[in-house]
């Protein structure tokens, strides 16, 4: 039942402020603003390594959560395509953890990665929304996302909620091994508690973000850029856009676009700049004035403060709330969704079911 949306991607995109609470409900104490994780079948304490492996916008959720558990449990985590890790040959250190992230629990190649990371004597968890998927069965151990039934082809409260459990893991396993203080910890919580009324702030913008994607049908190329943990949230943005409007778009690294992606720069090609307030934002900045100066056209996705002295310089911006760094890549999932929504809508094309693509891509 799609209840007054039109799209159920628009409906699941809409009910993220709720599933996001939900979500986090099991996994911090609000009051004593704590980390609780189920018991662990394996201590974070001693782990050599984290692989996170995934594919589409799972596989972006990974790539965040690289940056926290690097950044607040001081793990080495590597990052992989499940269809290339299992064609190659991955030297997987002894006493790691597998982590799969899967909306489905089914995806071919995830789940053959997984087999063969239990094959291979890695402790496996899943982290899925289906709870009686074969991947949820077959690992050593499962992290819910309680984001309910998905069923928009192009994801959206599913990543949200993936990334709601593996921020609550980075920040549980930094208690662990004492990387986090409990004054962190409880500043992490807090953080996170806070999502969810913030992403309903968040979606005020709307209808501004619908009058921004008239113009963006129009493009025959859309770049996302973004830094850290935002970069992944480029990438998503861009994946999005793809699946249901057709618009060639690329999400870079806002530190690469110099290495080669400004040469496709000109009036025609918009830019979507997602910058949060934090210690990259100027360094992100840069990178977009490079880009206006060669007649790029921005859109612009920063707090009150990031916009205040470069909002001129944008075609048009998008002012998100102000959040703690750890919070960034959950709301500003948000526009880039919404955008290719409305982008998608103003073209006509099938949202919810885009051509030749699956919900659950169970063939290799
Ligand atoms: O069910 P999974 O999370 O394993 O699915 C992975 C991808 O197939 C999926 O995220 C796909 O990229 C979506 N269409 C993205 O919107």
């Amino acid at each position: 039942d799609k209840g007054n949306h039109r799209h159920f991607m628009l409906k699941e995109i809409y009910e993220q402020p709720t599933v996001v609470g939900q979500t986090l409900s099991s996994y911090i104490d609000p009051l004593n603003l704590r980390i609780v994780l189920q018991d662990l079948c394996f201590d974070p304490k001693t782990i050599s390594r984290v692989t996170l492996i995934a594919c589409g916008t799972s596989y972006y959720a990974a790539m965040v959560a690289k940056y926290w558990i690097e950044h607040y449990a001081h793990i080495p985590v590597d990052v992989d395509i499940a269809s290339e890790f299992r064609y190659r040959a991955p030297v997987l250190s002894q006493g790691g953890l597998a982590v799969f992230i899967s909306q489905s629990g089914e995806t071919a190649d995830t789940l053959a990665a997984l087999r063969h990371c239990k094959q291979a004597g890695q402790t496996v968890a899943a982290i899925v929304n289906v709870p009686e998927s074969t991947m949820a069965r077959e690992a050593d151990m499962v992290f819910p996302i309680h984001a309910g039934p998905e069923i928009g082809v192009a994801s959206t409260k599913a990543f949200t909620c993936q990334l709601s459990v593996l921020a609550a893991l980075a920040i549980g396993f930094g208690v662990l091994r004492k990387t986090i203080d409990r004054s962190l910890e409880a500043t992490l919580v807090q953080a996170l508690s806070e999502v969810p009324s913030r992403m309903a702030e968040v979606l005020h913008h709307d209808e501004k973000l619908r009058d921004i994607a008239a113009d963006l049908a129009n493009a025959r190329d859309v770049l996302y850029l973004g830094r850290g943990t935002d970069y992944p949230i480029a990438l998503e943005g861009a994946l999005k856009l793809k699946e249901i409007s057709y618009i060639h778009a690329e999400g870079y690294a806002a530190g690469e676009l110099k290495h080669g992606p400004i040469a496709l720069i000109d009036q025609a090609v918009p830019i979507v700049v997602i910058a949060p307030m934090g210690p990259l934002f100027e360094k992100t900045v840069s990178n977009m004035e490079e880009a206006i100066a060669r007649g790029g056209k921005v859109i612009l996705m920063s707090c009150k403060d990031g916009l205040k002295n470069h909002s001129d310089m944008a075609m048009a911006s998008i002012e998100l709330p102000q959040v703690h760094p750890m919070a960034t890549p959950l709301l500003y999932a948000l526009p880039v969704q919404l955008l290719a929504y409305h982008t998608a809508v103003h073209k006509g094309t099938d949202v919810d079911q885009p051509r030749n693509l699956a919900k659950s891509v169970t063939v290799e």
